[in-house]
């Protein structure tokens, strides 16, 4: 099936022009003014919009177990509710338990993700080590397309690495020119304070941000970045939420280092009054690390987007419904952590980015595909509209406007973070590697038509990199 989109504005990363975008099959065919449409096409009219490449959210955990239970989203739900906002590809993660098999669990979620109904890739987290974990690095990124692994530096006594575990990954992933990745936050420091609040009689949802101020996300940005520059690795650190976690980032790139920083969309239009609201669901609703931070925080997320230090936006989607939030009601360390919000980033950071005077169309594209097929060496495949790119294509209404509700939403789970919310800027129709999935407000995913995408890993950007530190390796003293 062709389909030709006449009359809109093709908007990439590097540029905006009016152009015809053909779709033959599965892939972009052409892309210019006036194209003639093949035979028995079918015509969209797209005048008066935005033709976009389809969003990716380098950041999610449908059906995710954790803290004792189960995500409510699952890989189909999740990503038709994802085309529903305008993303058409989701990077997930596999998270094994500490002594499971790597690949085992690699296994074990490319299984739970074929019924996904838009493309998908996984980052592996390294939850311990063993030689066993070295190996199947090694198969994961040979083999299997998976080029980034992930290291949570908090959830002690569940995933959490020390520093030993960090550096053996951090150097194995040099080995394999894999991307190392980071959840900062000093999870020793988070236990301890956990107890703090807690022995102080604070046991709702509020104790949550006590327990993990700024101040921990910045320790364990900056160690992890100097440990990265030490290794001469690139970093990757996920959901920045703070002042100090991107003053470490920034410092590192002004001295030349590459690191790469995600910022959440609910980071930015969020703030820690959330934790304030009596009622305890509302407030429990929001338990998400790191937690919604303070004005001034979302202030500077957004100065970090627009300057460039971060580069990237995520949802870090990881929905729990009211009843699974409850098993924390009376210890908040005990409320499953994680929001969703999969439908809404697209919309919400063109309100507040675009609408707001804050991003161009074209920097839109940038923060919400490019940087991440870029990144993640999923570009020129997505992440753009040109010739020979898979048919992940968005046509984006700026005058739609929408309130965003639990009510309407299609993510499977009770609560909606921006319930209330009213964005101008949505997906009018979605294209997923050539098939309408979204249009007239209506979803028509399939269960199983997403498709996964191997990224393997990028020997370019390691040879500046090893030859860097190698120039720099201590030599010794000759006598
Ligand atoms: O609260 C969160 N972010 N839950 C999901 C796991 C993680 O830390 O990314
Ligand atoms: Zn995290
Ligand atoms: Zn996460």
């Amino acid at each position: 099936m062709s389909i030709v989109i006449r009359g809109g504005t093709v908007t990439n990363a590097d540029r905006q022009f009016r152009a015809d975008v053909v779709i033959a099959g599965e892939k972009i065919h052409a892309v210019a003014p006036d194209a003639e449409a093949p035979a028995g096409a079918r015509v969209i009219d797209a005048s008066g919009a935005f033709v976009i490449p389809g969003g990716i959210d380098p950041h999610t955990h449908m059906e995710l177990p954790f803290m004792g239970t189960v995500a409510s989203e699952d890989f189909f739900s999740g990503t038709s509710a994802g085309v529903a906002g305008g993303t058409t590809m989701i990077i997930d993660f596999v998270i094994p338990a500490p002594q499971e098999s790597l690949l085992g669990a690699y296994k074990k979620w490319r299984g739970w993700a074929e019924k996904a109904a838009a493309d998908y890739s996984f980052h592996v987290a390294v939850t311990w080590w063993d030689d066993s974990v070295k190996a199947d690095m090694g198969t994961l990124t040979q083999q299997h397309g998976v080029n980034s692994f992930k290291h949570f530096m908090a959830y002690k006594n569940a995933i959490m690495v020390d520093d030993d575990v960090l550096i053996s990954s951090f150097m194995r992933a040099r080995e394999l020119g894999a991307l190392c990745t980071v959840h900062a936050e000093n999870g020793e420091l988070v236990f301890r304070l956990q107890q703090e609040v807690f022995n102080k009689g604070i046991t709702g949802p509020e104790g949550h941000p006590l327990s993990r101020p700024p101040e921990v996300e910045g320790e364990a940005a900056n160690r992890a970045i100097r440990i990265a520059e030490v290794l001469g690795v690139p970093l990757y650190v996920v959901h920045t939420s703070c002042i100090d976690a991107m003053e470490a980032i920034a410092r590192a790139r002004s001295e030349g280092q590459r690191v790469f920083g995600e910022v959440l969309a609910q980071h930015l239009v969020i703030d820690d009054s959330v934790y304030q609201n009596t009622d305890w669901d509302k407030a429990a609703a929001h338990v998400m690390s790191p937690p919604f931070r303070s004005k001034e925080h979302q202030a500077a997320l957004w100065k970090g987007l627009q300057g460039g230090v971060l580069h990237t936006t995520a949802t870090d989607h990881c929905c729990f419904c009211t009843p699974q939030k409850r098993a924390g009601f009376g210890d908040f360390r005990k409320i499953p952590n994680g929001t969703g919000g999969i439908e809404d980033r697209m919309s919400v950071l063109w309100h507040h980015g675009v609408g707001q005077g804050r991003l161009t169309p074209s920097e839109f594209v940038a923060i919400t595909s490019t940087n991440t097929a870029k990144i993640f060496n999923l570009h020129p495949r997505k992440g753009v509209i040109a010739p020979g790119s898979d048919a992940d294509v968005v046509i984006w209404d700026p005058t739609k406007t929408r309130t965003i509700s639990v009510k309407t939403h299609h993510q499977n789970v009770d609560t909606n973070i921006y319930e209330g919310m009213s964005v101008t800027g949505n997906a009018a129709v979605t294209i997923s590697r050539g098939k309408v999935v979204w249009e007239n407000n209506q979803l028509k995913t399939e269960k199983g038509a997403g498709k996964y995408i191997d990224r393997p890993c990028f020997p370019d950007y390691w040879t500046a990199q090893e030859r860097r530190n190698a120039a720099t390796a201590p030599t010794g003293v000759k006598r």
